[in-house]
């Protein structure tokens, strides 16, 4: 885990992407590699996540690939079979979390409140996502959190964009922020590259 969370830190920002085509992940993994970002979490919010999975690892094997709203066993042994490096889940399902460890998968689990994270830490995960961000009382609550859980290290994600991500980012204890605003899948249903490209090169940016 704690190579994986040090190349988060390197990057700080995981585009979380969902997809109707799995096909379209070729021609986004290329953009967001020559841009400066070669991570993804591509979740399984939709049925192409395993096969995209699978061809972004192909096309890209040193990029950094998340499974992302993984929401049970069968979903980890899928991302673990495409090739991710890591799972995140928007909550904290022990049943997720045992499948992770028996497959020496690293786990990311969703987390807002303090009994989802101790139970979290049950289970020995340090490593959290804040999620949804914004929603659950952005910087102020992530913020009030890290009162009693100093030592953890947390990836908030859900309504994160160019406009806050510094202000997360700030805080002792983020490594990085996940979040869809520079992948939106309206603009890769679209096929506009050149905006993703725009919105990635600009995330970039704002956070090296
Ligand atoms: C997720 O699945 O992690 C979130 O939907 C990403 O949140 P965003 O779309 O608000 O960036």
């Amino acid at each position: 885990m704690r190579s994986l969370t040090e190349r988060m830190a390197q990057l700080k920002i995981l585009p979380v992407i969902t997809l109707d085509q799995a096909e379209d992940i070729l021609p986004l993994g290329r953009l967001l590699h020559d841009s400066g970002l070669p991570a993804a979490e591509i979740t399984f919010r939709s049925a192409a996540a395993a096969e995209a999975i699978r061809l972004l690892r192909r096309a890209h094997p040193a990029m950094l690939i998340g499974a992302g709203t993984v929401l049970n066993r069968e979903q980890v042994q899928a991302a673990k079979q495409a090739g991710a490096d890591f799972v995140v889940a928007p909550g904290f399902n022990p049943t997720t979390a045992r499948a992770c460890r028996e497959r020496d998968m690293p786990l990311i689990p969703g987390v807002n409140n303090p009994s989802t994270i101790e139970a979290a830490l049950e289970m020995g995960l340090t490593t959290l996502k804040f999620f949804p961000a914004e929603a659950s009382g952005g910087v102020n609550m992530l913020r009030a959190l890290q009162g009693p859980f100093g030592r953890l290290d947390f990836l908030p994600t859900g309504g994160i964009n160019a406009g806050n991500i510094r202000d997360y980012l700030a805080l002792p204890g983020v490594i990085a922020c996940g979040g869809s605003w520079m992948v939106d899948k309206a603009l890769v249903n679209a096929g506009n590259w050149e905006e993703i490209g725009r919105l990635t090169r600009e995330a970039v940016a704002l956070v090296r």
